[in-house]
């Protein structure tokens, strides 16, 4: 289950209950998927081939189907970083620039952990949400957010598009944001 946390008055969200309506309320999809169908080795597997990425979504397609059919998402892959992940450094610096997409930004964590920091109603400000495993998020179009690791440094999710031409970011530039 997902965690919130407010940045600007680092307020915790841990209730269930209270995390599902604050997304809802802040218009960000959130729902969770059963990974019953991941072998264990999938479950903790962070350096994955083409072969690795095609059985994990093979396991979930029947969610994965689900979802695109209920949302309109034509195609679907899996992002896998990782300590392993040739050049992460860089990509983290790229996902880590606050950006925004002309059609929502949906993930569904398979394994490990991952946040996505999102700009909020002018009353929240930005807020992470702290995704596990089972955890699927959808940030509105054209919202402000950028994605990060956890400690844990370690993420496997399936990423749905409903642009063929899949991740595009614009940079969006929001004066007196604070990373930290
Ligand atoms: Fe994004």
């Amino acid at each position: 289950m997902a965690t919130i946390r407010v940045r600007n008055t680092d307020e915790w969200i841990t209730d269930d209950e209270a995390v599902r309506a604050f997304l809802a309320n802040q218009g960000v999809y959130y729902e969770q998927w059963d990974l019953f169908a991941l072998t264990p080795e999938q479950s903790n597997s962070f350096s994955l081939g083409d072969t690795e990425k095609e059985a994990i979504l093979t396991a979930l397609a029947p969610q994965i189907e689900k979802l695109a059919k209920e949302r309109g998402y034509v195609k679907w892959d899996v992002i896998a970083l990782s300590n392993q992940t040739p050049g992460l450094e860089d990509l983290l610096k790229k996902f880590e620039q606050v950006h925004t997409h002309t059609e929502d930004e949906v993930r569904a964590i398979a394994a490990g952990s991952g946040i996505f920091i999102i700009k909020g109603s002018a009353e929240v400000g930005y807020f992470d949400v702290n995704l596990r495993a089972g955890d699927v998020i959808s940030v509105p179009e054209h919202n402000p957010h950028f994605f990060t690791l956890t400690d844990e440094r370690a993420v496997v999710a399936v990423r749905l598009f409903i642009d063929p031409a899949g991740w595009v970011a614009h940079p969006y530039a929001d004066i007196g944001f604070e990373k930290a």
